[in-house]
Formats: C-alpha cells, sequence, structure tokens
C-alpha cells in the first residue's frame, strides 16, 4: 500500500455511472427542513430519519430508527464481511441548523440548486451531504461486489445541531451493539480546497443563557430611571467581565486545565499554508482580534473562548422609547480545548457571573449544552489508511489539520467505543456551513466518495 493506490476501477466506474441518481436522491434529503432546534419541525427531522433508513434498506442493511425523547438515531448495520474484518462505525447527522435570515439566500434553503459545480441547499455540506457520500460509498461495494469488505454501522442522528443529548445516551445503553474497531466521521471541512484533510483535534463545548432581571415589569424612564437598576446596564456589566484587555478570558481558573499540545501537533499546524488575509476577507472583517501573544490558527484551533452569540433587552424597534426594561438576556457559549470539562466551566462561570452581578439584579444562568474537547495523536493503521485513501481520490497528500468547532458525541464515542477515530471531512471553510447560501463543493463530494469506497478496501487489508 502506497501513495500510488488508485481508486478501484470497479467502483470508480459505478460511482460515475450512477452520479446522476445519487445526486437526485441527495436533493431529495436536502428538501427535507429537518431543523433540529424548532419543535414544529420535529415531523420533518423524523421524517428525514425515515428517508435515511429506507436508502440505507434499499443497500442491504438491517435498519432500525431509534425512538428517543428527542429526535430519533438511526442505526443501520451490515455485518456479513468476510470472517476476521473490522468493524467500522460511521457516523452523521441529518439535522440541520435554522435557515434566517432567508432574505439572504440566492435560492431557498430547502430547494437545492446547482450553480457553478456548487450545490448550494441548507445541510448541503453540514451534515447531510457528507452524510449522503458515505451511503454512496457503500452502496458502490454493495452494488458491484455484491459484499462490503469490511462489517459496517451507520449511525445517525438528529441532534447534533442541538448537543446531541438523545444519541449520547443511546451509546451508552448499546455499547455493545455499537462496538467498532474504528470510527469515521464525516462533518468537518478541509484545511483548503484540494487539500484532504484529517482533523486532530476539536474544540469542546459549553452553552449558557444568563437571564437578568430587575423590576416586575417595564418602567417609564423618566418616572424611575436613576432610582432602580436597569437589567440591560446589569447585564452589559456581566459580559464586560468576561475578558480582560489583552483578549483572555477574565474567569478566575478558566485556564487551569488546560493541556500543553504537544510538539508533533504543533509542527504539522505550523507546517499549514495558512492563508490569514483570506481567512480575514472571508470573515468581511477589517482586522482580525483576539486573545494576544497567539495566532489566528492557534486561537481558533487550540485556545479556549467565550462569545457573546446573542443579546437582547427592551425597546429595539424604529424611532424612540422611553423605557427601562424589566429583564435582558444573553446567550454565552466557551468554545473548550483539552482538558476543559464543560461541568467545571459551567461551575466557574456561575460563580463568576454570582460573583459580580450588580446589587439588585436577579440573575438566573441556565446550560442549555455542553461538550467535551477532543484531540488525538493521527498515528496507526486507521490514519494510514486514511492517507492513502484520501491521497488517491484526491490527488494530493493529505494534511494534519485541527478545527475550532465542536462535534459533542466524538468524545463520547471514543470513551464508550474506544476505538480511534478518524475525522475525514469533505467541507471547505467558504461553504458557509450555518449561514445563508449553504453549499457543498461537487468535486469534494464526488471525491469524498471515492474516498470513503478505498478506505474500506483498505482497512479490510489492515484486518
Ligand atoms: N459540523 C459541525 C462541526 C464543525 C463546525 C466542525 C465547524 C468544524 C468546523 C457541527 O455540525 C456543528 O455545527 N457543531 C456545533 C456544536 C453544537 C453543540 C451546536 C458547533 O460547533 O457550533
Ligand atoms: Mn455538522
Ligand atoms: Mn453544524
Amino acid at each position: 500500500m502506497n501513495m500510488r493506490t488508485r481508486v478501484p476501477d470497479d467502483l470508480e466506474v459505478w460511482l460515475a455511472t450512477n452520479e446522476e441518481r445519487a445526486l437526485a436522491e441527495l436533493f431529495d434529503f436536502l428538501r427535507i427542513p429537518s431543523i433540529s432546534a424548532k419543535p414544529e419541525h420535529a415531523g420533518d427531522v423524523r421524517r428525514a430519519a425515515l428517508w435515511l433508513a429506507d436508502a440505507l434498506q434499499r443497500i442491504e442493511f438491517d435498519v432500525e430508527v431509534v425512538s428517543t425523547s428527542g429526535h430519533p438515531v438511526v442505526i443501520a448495520e451490515w455485518r456479513r464481511a468476510p470472517v476476521g474484518a473490522p468493524t467500522v462505525l460511521i457516523y452523521g447527522h441529518y439535522d440541520v441548523q435554522p435557515p434566517e435570515p432567508l432574505d439572504r439566500w440566492t435560492s431557498p434553503p430547502f430547494e437545492p440548486t446547482l450553480r457553478d459545480g456548487m450545490l448550494f441547499a441548507r445541510g448541503a455540506v453540514d451534515d447531510k451531504g457528507q452524510l449522503w457520500l458515505h451511503v454512496c460509498a457503500l452502496a458502490a461495494h454493495i452494488a458491484v461486489r455484491r459484499t462490503l469488505p469490511v462489517n459496517v454501522i451507520v449511525l445517525a442522528e438528529g441532534e447534533e445541531e442541538v448537543g446531541s443529548r438523545s444519541v449520547i445516551r443511546l451509546i451508552e445503553e448499546n455499547a455493545e451493539r455499537l462496538r467498532a474497531d474504528a470510527i469515521v466521521i464525516s462533518d468537518t471541512p478541509m484545511f483548503a480546497p484540494g487539500l484532504p484533510s484529517i482533523l486532530a483535534s476539536l474544540r469542546g463545548i459549553a452553552y449558557f443563557q444568563v437571564e437578568v432581571g430587575g423590576t416586575a415589569g417595564d418602567l417609564h424612564s423618566g418616572q424611575y430611571g436613576g432610582a432602580v437598576l436597569n437589567p440591560a446596564t446589569a447585564l452589559a456589566r456581566i459580559v464586560s467581565t468576561l475578558h480582560d484587555s489583552d483578549g483572555r478570558v477574565a474567569i478566575p481558573g478558566f485556564y487551569d486545565a488546560l493541556r500543553p499540545i504537544s510538539i508533533e501537533l504543533q509542527a504539522s499546524l505550523d507546517a499549514l499554508p495558512f492563508d490569514e488575509q483570506l481567512f480575514r476577507a472571508n470573515a468581511g472583517a477589517a482586522t482580525l482580534a483576539g486573545e494576544r501573544g497567539y495566532t489566528t490558527l492557534q486561537r481558533t484551533w487550540v485556545r479556549p473562548t467565550c462569545e457573546v452569540n446573542g443579546m437582547i433587552s427592551g425597546y429595539t424597534g424604529t424611532g424612540a422609547k422611553t423605557v427601562i426594561p424589566a429583564s435582558a438576556m444573553a446567550k454565552i457559549s466557551f468554545r473548550l480545548v483539552p482538558d476543559q470539562a464543560p461541568e467545571e466551566i459551567e461551575r466557574l462561570f456561575r460563580h463568576h457571573v454570582e460573583q459580580c452581578a450588580p446589587p439588585g439584579a436577579t440573575v438566573r444562568v441556565r446550560m442549555l449544552h455542553g461538550g467535551r474537547p477532543w484531540r488525538v495523536v493521527t498515528d496507526g493503521p486507521l490514519f494510514d489508511a486514511a492517507r492513502v485513501a484520501l491521497g488517491a481520490a484526491f490527488e494530493r497528500i493529505p494534511v494534519v489539520a485541527a478545527t475550532g468547532g465542536a462535534i459533542p458525541i466524538v468524545s463520547h464515542l471514543e470513551r464508550v467505543i474506544g476505538a480511534p477515530i478518524l475525522l475525514m471531512g469533505f467541507g471547505l471553510p467558504s461553504e458557509n456551513a450555518h449561514a445563508p447560501d449553504e453549499w457543498i463543493s461537487l468535486d469534494n463530494f464526488r471525491r469524498g466518495q471515492r474516498a470513503c469506497a478505498l478506505l474500506w478496501d483498505l482497512l479490510a487489508v489492515e484486518g
């Protein structure tokens, strides 16, 4: 096995011949508005689960759609590989983020549209398109060879975008059934166009809602202003204590658990062809900002952060209204790095908010979700096979990269199943995940199918 390995002809031909159908089916998948955050779309989320289950059944998987207290989880199994073959678990999510603001979409979010080799739709890259390319790769093996070289479990959930609560419980309860020798996930971007990437880390997350109350109701700001607490001001004061002037998080103890990154990981990150001006331009920012003393890649990948995701209070309509609002609310989240635990960050954050809340303010902190950070050493047969498969499909030597995003289930899969986890994503940083005009590159969609199809051959050889 070496860098001259090619995608096998039989699989290549099948994938090329069946591409139109694969895309038409992906369009159907993308048309389902499976927005996990919105209760009124719960039926659509279920519909997407059933749609996926049906597609997997058609390629001879044994499929179960498991109901949970949240959205359903799809477990599909194909266990007829030759004796001694390894078992791989493919994880993905079929839920999507809300599409708003709708008026910023060039074509409607749930009407998939092709323009210039780009497929636009909510979920195109995150994660329906990437999940679907796995199904296509599996379909190729089954159609062409009537078998797969490895046993496969597909685990697809509908709550990733809201914290993965149900699937975390489900893997704990089904640890034996989900036992696998390798876990493969495609739900991340490549470092740059044309550059296949294996990820060495994910950040964790701790997400809070902070509600500040002052008075029983809104008050005339002339009658009462100056004599009562203003909750908007109180919340602003709290928010202003979160960072110091160096851009560091100013919550006592916040950095205590940080594990230094290894020399090897730092070296792979340093070797990446990072284009800071392009990053800045993609962000639409005049200048970049962040924690003093760190590079942009360090700030987004291996340093923890605190962000205000939203803040609201009082009168925000047109014109002027003189009022002291009765309450104020902020959504505040932390991105975490090893070994920060969301529960510990919750404890530190609650304590800090209590300490700096002005007298008279009633402050309520609610944790909405949390996920642990994750880091891996990309050595061993799984990563070697991935390098070969990606190299063959993309005709380029893969890099080791990282990302600042979170996939909450990853650390749980590692804990419960104990198998190495390969994050081999086919997105691009510019594909507008979570934003209007989300898209996936058709070229990456195609190459991704081929990389996955070849990976299963290589893992079978590895045994
Ligand atoms: N696919 C993303 C994870 C991701 C995003 C990886 C960006 C790399 C770069 C995933 O669907 C996601 O959006 N995760 C959420 C976490 C969640 C708990 C809402 C995130 O990172 O905000
Ligand atoms: Mn995702
Ligand atoms: Mn996402």
